[in-house]
């Protein structure tokens, strides 16, 4: 087949990548406007997962009206080993406990495995008489809330970082699926960072740092200290932190005092617990670390000494918080930030295990409501396969979950 006919791609350009280290465009084959699985080579699905897993955040745009049920089967081109389940379980969620309920979302009643997030009611929908989809609003979720001042001019924060996974009874997808229905008609919205750089992005982006730039700033102590950590997450992670509250960069609970009590936690048991190495492999990238840590679901930190084999834990909440925190936050400056600026119709892939994201937006002060309103679609499946630890050694715990 000659070579016109393939599928490409390109880097975003530097002024928006910056040192992101994230972020490719997908050109599909000459000819094809839609994503058609079918006419895509072996070659055209290699260069995809090229573009994927070396830039983590890939979009192919005008994406309008492509079938639902695509989204599942095209997750399969990156992780073979995803399985039919979102990472959210079998149905839409209606628990109180859980975190996606807060949104209300939907589910794709002929795809399953599509949910739906975004902000206001739709009618008659994908088969849907009546869908109505809350964006989450900052101030359930930082402990220091935007003063309305700050919100009236223009600004936003990540609500929280995190992967795709309830860090319990299911494993991370490889990737995670987004793809834009409709987007909010509203004004760029700005970051305020530390250093006091502010950054402008997309009201409703949604916003990525990489693990692999996460790594690269730690200092070579931190990075052995990473690469001998296992991490064991909270029995039943998002019940456990529901009531606590984020720091103002979303990337840890800065108090502690609101868990639910372990006791008091919906029933379960240690051998569903996630445990993962704090230092995930890339399978197309396999010499590039990635630093893949929640830093509010963490509970436990387990390190090896690998000269001894001596192992040191840390299992007081707040250490371990602190701990992970004062590794991650290096990376959260405007620079190392990539904010995708939506575009009804594009279809955002990113790798699940290579990123942390983020919402951002103040949408809900906004007056008019058919201004505000978005709509994505999130096809994310539990893979079958845990993550690989970057360092392995004997007896390294690389099944996903804490060992009974
Ligand atoms: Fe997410």
């Amino acid at each position: 087949m000659p070579e016109s006919t393939s599928l490409t791609f390109s880097l975003l350009p530097d002024s928006i990548r910056q040192s992101s280290a994230i972020g490719a465009e997908v050109q599909l084959p000459p000819g094809m406007s839609k994503l058609d699985l079918d006419r895509l080579t072996e070659k055209d699905k290699e260069t995809l997962r090229k573009a994927l897993f070396e830039n983590q955040v890939i979009v192919i745009r005008g994406q309008k009206g492509i079938d639902a049920t695509v989204l599942p089967q095209f997750a399969k081109v990156f992780d073979p080993s995803a399985s039919d389940v979102h990472s959210a379980g079998e149905k839409a969620v209606s628990d109180p406990k859980n975190i996606l309920s807060a949104y209300k979302a939907g589910r794709i009643p002929k795809a399953p495995q599509v949910g739906i997030i975004g902000s206001g009611t739709f009618h008659d929908y994908e088969g849907l008489k009546e869908l109505e989809v809350i964006h989450l609003d900052h101030t359930l979720f930082h402990e220091k809330p935007l003063a309305q001042e700050e919100i009236d001019q223009g600004y936003t924060r990540p609500y929280r970082w995190h992967m795709d996974t309830p860090f319990y009874e299911r494993l991370p997808g490889e990737v995670t699926i987004l793809h834009s229905i409709r987007i909010p008609n509203l004004p760029d919205q700005m970051i305020k960072f530390p250093d006091g750089k502010e950054k402008s992005i997309g009201a409703g982006a949604t916003a990525f740092f990489s693990g692999a730039r996460a790594f690269a700033l730690l200092t070579p102590e931190e990075q052995e200290f990473a690469l001998n950590t296992t991490v064991t997450y909270a029995p039943q992670a998002y019940e456990y932190i529901r009531q606590c509250k984020a720091s103002e960069d979303g990337l840890t609970i800065p108090t502690l005092g609101s868990e639910v009590p372990v006791e008091k936690l919906s029933e379960w048991s240690w051998d569903k617990v996630a445990e993962h190495p704090m230092v995930w492999r890339n399978p197309l990238n396999p010499d590039r670390p990635f630093l893949q840590v929640h830093g509010c679901c963490v509970f436990k930190l387990s390190t090896r000494n690998p000269a001894t084999g001596e192992v040191t834990v840390i299992d007081d909440v707040e250490k371990v918080r602190n701990v992970v925190y004062n590794m991650q936050k290096k990376i959260y400056a405007a620079e190392n930030i990539y904010a995708h600026r939506w575009e009804e119709g594009d279809l955002v892939i990113f790798h699940n295990r290579g990123v942390m994201h983020s919402i951002t937006g103040q949408l809900s002060q906004h007056k008019h409501d058919e201004d505000k309103k978005r709509m994505l679609w999130q096809c994310t499946m539990t893979s079958v396969t845990p993550p690989k630890p970057f360092r392995t050694y004997e007896g390294v715990n690389d099944t996903g979950y804490v060992r009974a």
